[in-house]
């Protein structure tokens, strides 16, 4: 059935062209509307990642697929918790007042009041956890939970590639919970974080090269190395996993990465609420902690993510349109 429109204005964080956080503006725009198997979620807090910061500069190239020249979605943040303030026609799962989160990677626009996202990406916000906490959750907890979760069992020597930030604080302590030694691996600013969450081993970048040891698990989350090092780096059934990193280093791994002999492959990760479950089970029982280095109001949101950007964040940032 046809909606009127809704037209009145909300604040949203807005850019209209790649570049540094200079470009995003705290604008007035108009609140969307449900479509059918939409919903209406006044956002509480949206966490940010890397792939927001990507977005933002444009690069690698593979953040612009939705918009080569100019971005199409004109508000990034897409990990987000709040409550339904409206439901499309067809949508019967939810009830305005309900509190939901999810990744909203495929529609954006997190760093709003308000934002419509399809129906079936919500899940519920367990009640014992705050909105912020389960905003931090979905594509860290995701990425961590696939690469680690599902993949390493005790006693594998398991290193984790940028493993400062907040995917890499979630890997860390999965890998703790597994039975793993772990290795992290980030800049020298973030080594005692690493530590403070589990890692028995943490590496500086810029000092050592960790291909020169050898892992049987590495989920690497910045990848900028040649297949061939990361090859070295294995044990002959280890596993390496790339997640994000330069263009160069995704198309070798998909191209050269088979031919290697060992499992060297990009790890595509599930979204959705129920291949994050058993995740968000250990969370809930106080077995994975999350941390949350700082907090941004909503026109803070440049100052968020230049500090991400420039390689502060220790584990996840969070920004609070309501605060
Ligand atoms: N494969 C998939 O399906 C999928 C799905 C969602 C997201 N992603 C991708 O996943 C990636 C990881 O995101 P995230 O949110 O976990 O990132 P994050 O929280 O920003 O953590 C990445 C960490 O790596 C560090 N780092 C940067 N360059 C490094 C290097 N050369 N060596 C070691 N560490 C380095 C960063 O610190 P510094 O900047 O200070 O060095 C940062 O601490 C993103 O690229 C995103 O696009 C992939």
């Amino acid at each position: 059935m046809p909606r009127a429109a809704n037209v009145s204005p909300m604040k949203a964080v807005v850019y209209t062209r790649y570049g540094s956080p200079d470009e995003l503006k705290l604008s007035e725009v108009p609140t969307p509307e449900p479509k059918d198997d939409e919903v209406l979620v006044r956002v509480h807090a949206t966490s940010l990642n890397r792939s927001d910061w990507e977005g933002l500069i444009g690069k690698p190239w593979y953040a612009r697929l939705g918009g080569v020249r100019k971005p199409r979605r004109k508000v990034l943040g897409s990990d987000i918790a709040g409550r339904v303030e409206k439901t499309g026609s067809n949508v019967t799962d939810w009830q305005p007042g309900d509190e939901v989160f999810a990744d909203a990677l495929s529609v954006m626009g997190g760093f709003a009041e308000l934002i419509c996202v399809p129906a079936n990406i919500l899940a519920r916000k367990p009640v014992s956890m705050s909105f912020e906490e389960a905003a931090c959750l979905p594509q860290a907890g995701a990425i961590a939970w696939q690469g680690i979760g599902e993949k390493v069992r005790a006693g594998q020597r398991v290193l984790i590639n940028g493993a400062g930030g907040g995917t890499g604080m979630y890997a860390i302590q999965l890998a703790k919970l597994l039975g793993a030694e772990v290795t992290g691996v980030d800049n020298a600013e973030k080594l005692e974080f690493m530590r403070s969450v589990g890692a028995d081993h943490v590496i500086d970048y810029e000092a050592e090269d960790f291909t020169r040891k050898r892992y049987d698990v590495i989920l690497d989350l910045v990848a900028y190395r040649n297949v061939f090092a990361y090859k070295r780096a294995l044990n002959p059934h280890g596993r390496y996993q790339f997640v994000g990193g330069s263009a160069g280093t995704l198309l070798q791994t998909l191209l050269l990465g088979p031919l290697t002999g060992k499992k060297i492959r990009m790890l595509v990760v599930r979204q959705g609420a129920k291949h994050l479950a058993p995740f968000i089970e250990l969370c809930k029982a106080g077995k994975i902690r999350t941390v949350i280095d700082r907090r941004f109001s909503l026109s803070e949101v440049p100052q968020a993510l230049r500090y991400l950007g420039e390689g502060h964040a220790k584990g996840k940032i969070v920004i609070s349109p309501l605060g």
